[in-house]
């Protein structure tokens, strides 16, 4: 329907602007935290222990972090809250709108698993909730005190989420669900630990009572935790425009490979800000992400990139490429289409004549051979053959 197009784009244009707001603010803060300085001693006499100063939009900022608070809370305190909120508040609609009411089209692929809509929105909710508990429940145990051992659960963690996600649904909806995975981590430090630890701290000094030291290092632990989180977070927000990752035989692997070497990355920026400059994390980076590029797509150029016709095979002729791609494809890319999920052409691909075709040929092409994410969930059944026979044509009239 028109309208939940609609809605749909208000909501993830919202939301990718509440999630700019909230990542943005991570970023800053752990820049800030990273980057303060000993202060002078007159600051310090007033329980400052950290001083910076920047510039920007032209002025100069004073920014000052207290061992454990002011003399008195100011009247205006900013919280930075509702950044987090909003964005989990917004990315949950989406899900619901997008993979839970549109299951059929989105989340369910029964050539993986065969599931009712109803078993479907029960398991993806019981993956992001389960998933979210056990990770708040190793966080108050004693894993917590060791980053490495912590970080080696949370790996483990993810990559059970994801194969197990990738053995119930469609490539596309597994990878939305482990970005709701950590997004609802992400939004629960924020509810469950950062909000709490902030609240009795700023009571503590309004009631001039002592603040406890371990309630800021807790929230602290959490927003470090965010922080690493951020890249994997937004790689998966950004997944579904590339089929060659989600539809991989290893989309998991996949999934995780590309998490690890973002937060890897991240980490060199968290030491930077902490004037430790280690460019061989970001090569090291830099190298595992080419790799994994490798590891994904090379084979399908080795095997695609040859002329696929030998001499003496029989040449594929336009009239049967048109004869399936009308078999297969113009049911959605229509401009007016019979199935029923997309009253409009989706993209605004339509096939109906040659001509709309032709134009669009090299994306035809790898979406059904390379990538072989079209037709859509395959719903309409398109066989092997079928695609090498498009795949021959297409190369056949390359020049
Ligand atoms: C069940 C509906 C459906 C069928 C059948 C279908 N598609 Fe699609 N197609 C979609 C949707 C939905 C999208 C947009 C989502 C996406 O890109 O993942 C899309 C996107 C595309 C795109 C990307 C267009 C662009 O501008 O980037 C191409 C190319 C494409 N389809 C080709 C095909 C071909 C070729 C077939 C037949 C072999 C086919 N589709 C069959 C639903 C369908």
């Amino acid at each position: 329907m028109v309208w939940m197009d609609w809605v749909s784009l208000f909501i993830r244009w919202f939301h990718v602007i509440a999630g700019v707001a909230w990542i943005g603010a991570s970023f800053y803060f752990i820049w800030l935290d990273n980057n303060l300085q000993q202060p002078p001693e007159w600051k310090k006499n007033k329980g400052i222990k950290g001083d910076l100063w920047a510039v920007h939009g032209g002025g100069f900022y004073e920014v000052a972090k207290y061992q454990y608070g002011p003399e008195k809370i100011p009247e205006t305190l900013h919280w930075f809250k509702w950044e987090a909120y909003t964005t989990w508040i917004s990315g949950f609609s989406l899900l619901i709108l997008v993979y839970y009411f549109g299951a059929s089209a989105f989340l369910i692929d029964p050539n993986i698993m065969e599931l009712t809509q109803s078993q479907a929105v029960l398991m993806g909710l019981g993956l992001i909730f389960g998933g979210m508990l056990m990770y708040e429940v190793a966080c108050r145990s004693p894993l917590a005190k060791s980053p490495l051992l912590f970080a080696i659960f949370l790996l483990i963690l993810l990559t059970v989420a994801a194969w197990l996600a990738t053995q119930w649904f469609s490539g596309r909806g597994a990878y939305i669900h482990i970005g709701a995975l950590i997004g609802t981590i992400m939004v629960a430090n924020v509810f469950l630990q950062i909000m709490p630890s902030q609240r009795a701290m700023v009571d503590a000094v309004k009631n001039k009572q002592e603040v406890d030291p371990s309630w800021g290092e807790k929230a602290k632990l959490r927003s470090v935790h965010n922080n690493y989180l951020t890249l994997p977070i937004l790689f998966i927000m950004i997944s579904n425009h590339y089929p060659m990752t989600y539809l991989h035989e290893q989309n998991w692997l996949v999934l995780i490979a590309l998490c690890v070497v973002s937060a890897w990355i991240r980490h060199f920026f968290n030491l930077k800000h902490l004037g430790v400059f280690k460019p061989s994390i970001l090569i090291s980076g830099a190298v595992a992400m080419l790799a994994i590029a490798i590891w994904v797509s090379a084979p399908n150029i080795l095997t695609t990139s040859e002329p696929q016709t030998k001499q003496g095979t029989e040449l594929v002729s336009q009239s049967q490429v048109k004869q399936v791609l009308d078999s297969h494809c113009v049911s959605c890319h229509s401009k007016t289409p019979t199935d029923p999920m997309f009253p409009s052409p989706p993209l605004g691909l339509v096939m109906d004549d040659w001509k709309d075709v032709e134009n669009k040929l090299s994306v035809i092409y790898q979406r059904v051979f390379v990538t072989r994410d079209m037709p859509f969930l395959n719903k309409t059944q398109m066989t092997n053959e079928e695609r090498k026979l498009v795949a021959d044509w297409y190369l056949q009239n390359l020049n």
